[in-house]
This record gives structure tokens, sequence and C-alpha cells, in this order.
């Protein structure tokens, strides 16, 4: 395709790749799943999947999309073609329109909690576990919220690579770290915040069981963006010099740091309030966060003010910067394959998405009962995109990579045909052609059998 867009800049392949990775995976599961699986040992457990697991299966994504500068399908096919392999190719863009469908739904209540904390609502003493319930369980207001974060993911989709996502990217991902970095500083000026310190940096190895570890893993990978085709197609739109081991490098350094970052926020201010559960499950940042923030601040309301509305502004940010590169992954199909302007495809998945979202949102209200396999659609279309599909997806990219694809081919891609010297060679190919193949396999079979 002659009119394919790209990135403009090395500074932006970077941004908009961490802006994919860095998401409410972050912000919201991370820092859940660090307080419920012994703090520090799951952090130490996490960075080394992020490192033999995430950085691997991040470079072969790199490798498929730039080698063949086209969506995730067409890549697949170009570089296997008349193969099954094209199967994981659908596979990416469809598991990406599944979790686009209730990431969206999910930033739309990030977006309603900072027009909250925006008129100050959020100051006020109540009960926010019936306030967030009342709110998701409602048929219309949680559509309209995601509504609107999906019209401003549309339009920078819509304007194309250079002047929708790396124009967004560059001005608001630097501006998501130092809001950041505000927040690590605010949260460690709370009185009795060292406490929340010590249960972060203190490991508790009693609590690391096999399913601890390949949780770490599942969540390393969601966070880094793997297996849905989105820096595959983020790296179809990369220049002949981009070095793909240092971007991927780059980019998993940044989530993490994101992630830590995030716990480093949460768990001094929720352990600067008496009497409030660390570990609250996903009702950690829309249920107990609320609560912390007006008692750790009721002497100056106004601080409670600005940090409520910087943290649920960084949660939205890192909300649509992650859909932006879901909806690509999809739109980039459809415009392509379907041979449709930039313009009509985004329309076509922002509808379609916006209308199986609604589904979901429908899934904690009206339709709570109606179950398939004992999931809400909610919880099905997660279960089926992060815990089946995904894991798949990894497998197969490894197998593709470390198996399929002629190993010159690779060495190439990664070096820049020879331009950029990459010691490691064997040791990336022996992590995808056997270590990251069965650490998919066990996530997938733990997830099967003991959900
Ligand atoms: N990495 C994002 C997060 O941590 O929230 C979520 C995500 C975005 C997952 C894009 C998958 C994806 F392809």
């Amino acid at each position: 395709m002659k009119d394919r867009g790209s990135f403009g800049s090395k500074f932006g392949v970077i941004l908009a790749s961490a802006g994919s990775a860095v998401g409410l995976g972050n912000v919201w599961r991370f820092p859940t799943e660090v307080g419920n699986n012994g703090g520090a040992a799951f952090i130490i457990i996490y960075i080394l999947c992020v490192v033999f697991v995430g950085v691997p299966v991040m470079v072969s994504e790199f490798v498929i999309g730039r080698h063949t500068h086209a969506n995730t399908i067409s890549a697949y096919s170009q570089l296997a073609p008349g193969t099954w392999w094209r199967l994981q190719g659908v596979s990416g863009v469809f598991v990406a329109f599944l979790i686009l469908s209730y990431y969206i739904i999910i930033s739309g209540w990030t977006f309603f909690y900072l027009t909250e904390s925006a008129i100050n609502s959020l100051s006020v003493s109540r009960d926010y576990s019936a306030y967030f319930n009342d709110f998701v369980s409602n048929p219309w207001e949680p559509v309209i919220y995601a509504a609107i974060v999906m019209l401003m993911v549309h339009v920078i989709i819509a304007r194309g690579v250079q002047s929708g996502i790396e124009a967004f990217s560059k001005i608001f991902m630097p501006l998501l770290l130092v809001i950041i970095i505000v927040l690590v500083g605010c949260s460690f000026n709370m009185p009795g915040s060292s406490e929340g310190l010590r249960f972060l940096l203190q490991p508790d190895f009693s609590k690391v069981t096999p399913s601890v570890v390949l949780s770490a893993m599942g969540q390393a990978f969601f966070s880094l963006s793997l297996a849905m085709g989105c820096l595959c197609t983020y790296a179809s739109y990369f220049g002949p010099d981009t070095k793909l081991v240092k971007t991927a490098v780059s980019v998993s350094v940044i989530d993490t740091c994101v992630a830590v970052l995030s716990g480093f926020i949460i768990f001094p201010a929720v352990f600067s309030v008496q009497g409030v559960e660390v570990n609250a499950g996903p009702g950690l940042v829309f249920i107990t966060l609320p609560n912390v923030f007006i008692m750790a601040f009721h002497n100056v309301p106004v601080l409670g003010y600005i940090f409520s509305g910087l943290f649920y502004m960084l949660l939205l940010l890192a909300a649509v910067t992650s859909a932006m590169s879901l909806h690509e992954s999809v739109t980039a199909y459809v415009h392509e394959v379907v041979h449709v302007s930039r313009r009509t495809a985004s329309s076509i998945v922002s509808i379609s998405c916006m209308l199986l979202g609604v589904t979901c949102s429908l899934s904690f209200g009206l339709w709570s009962d109606f179950t398939i396999f004992d999931m809400t659609i909610f919880d099905l279309f997660d279960f089926v995109a992060s815990k089946i599909l995904m894991p798949i997806g990894g497998l197969v990219i490894c197998l593709f990579v470390g198996w399929y694809l002629d190993k010159k081919l690779v060495h190439d891609e990664i070096t820049n045909q020879g331009t950029v010297p990459f010691r490691f060679f064997q040791s990336f190919i022996f992590l995808i052609r056997y270590v990251v193949p069965v650490a998919m396999t066990l996530i997938f079979v733990n997830e099967l059998l003991f959900r």
C-alpha cells in the first residue's frame, strides 16, 4: 500500500508504543495484583517475566510488522502465503476488537470519575461502593461516557498515524509521566505512608505460588499489549532505521516503571488511612480511592481535589492511548483490506465496537443475570480475549518467528540489515523457541483448569 502512514521520529515511535502499553492495566490492575500476591515478591517476578518473556515477544511482533509494512492479517499472509499462520493475524485483530469493546466501557468510567472530581463531587463523604454500583448498573450513563471517550479515540485515529497517533502521544505521554511523578510525590508526603512503602518494598515470598507466577506472566503480557496485533501494527509504521530491540526495551522499561510507580501512588495513600483494605480487588480505584482521598485530605480538601483530579486524568490518558492502539489494529485491517478510506474504516470500527460495548456495559446492570458458562458478557469477553486467545497468540507468534520464519530474515530485521549489532541473537532465538512457548502453554492450561 503506497499511502500507508509512518511515524515521523524515533521519539514518536517510543512514545506511541509506550502509550499502547501504558494503560488501565498499569494503574489499575497491576497494583491490585501486587496487593493480592505478596507485594515486592510479585514485582520481582513480574520484572523477570517482562525481561524473559515480554521483551522477546515484543521484538518478534516488531519483526513481523516492520518487515511486511501491513496490517496484522496481511502481514501473516505475506510472510506465510496460503498457510494457517494467517489465523494468528485474524485472531490478533479479533482480540483487539473484543478488548476495545470492554476497555472503552472502563475508560468511560474513568472519564465519569474525572468529571465528578472536576465538579468536586468526589469530596463528599458517602458510600462509594453504592455510588459506583449505581453508576455502572445504569443503562445509559456509562454508555454515554464511553461513547465520548470513543469519539476522542476515533478523531485521533481518523487523523492518521503521524498527525493523529504520534502527535497525541508526543503531547500526552510526557504529561502522563509528569502527573505520575507529582502524584508519587504527594503520596509519599501523606502521614503514615511509610507503611505502604514497606509493603511494596518488602517481599513476602510465602505468598508466591505457581499460580502467582503465571498471573504475573499474564499481567506482563496484557500490560505490554502483546499478541493483539497492536504492536505489530504500530511496527508496520516504523522506519527502516528504527532499532527494534532498543525500542522494545525502552517501551518495556517505561511500562514497568509506570506500573511500579502507580503502586507507589496507591499504597502509601491507602496505608495512610486506617481501616481501608489494601487488596480491595478491582474496586480499588473506583471505591477505595475516593474514600482515601477524602480521609487523607480532610484537613486540606483542596489538595484532595487536586490529587483526585490528577489521578483520574492519569487513568483517562492511559486508557485513551491504549484504546488508540487497539482501534488502530482493527482500523488498519479494514482500511487496507476492505479498501475504504481511513476515516470510513475508523467510523466502522468505532460504531461496531460501541455497539458491542453496550452489551458489556449492560452486563453490570440490566443484563447482570444473563450468563454464559457462568460469566457475564463482560467477564466472558475478558476471559476469551485475555485469558484464552492472548496466551495462544503469544505461543503462536513465538513458534512463527522462532521456527517458521527464516532465521536470516529475522536477524536482518532485528539488526537493520546488519547495521545494528545484536549480541544476544542466539539467546533471543532460544527464548522464543523454547522458554516462551512453554510459559504460554502453562498460562493457558492454568487459566483453563484453575479459573
Ligand atoms: N496494555 C494496556 C494496559 O495495560 O491497559 C491494555 C492493552 C492495550 C492490551 C492494547 C492489549 C492491547 F493490545
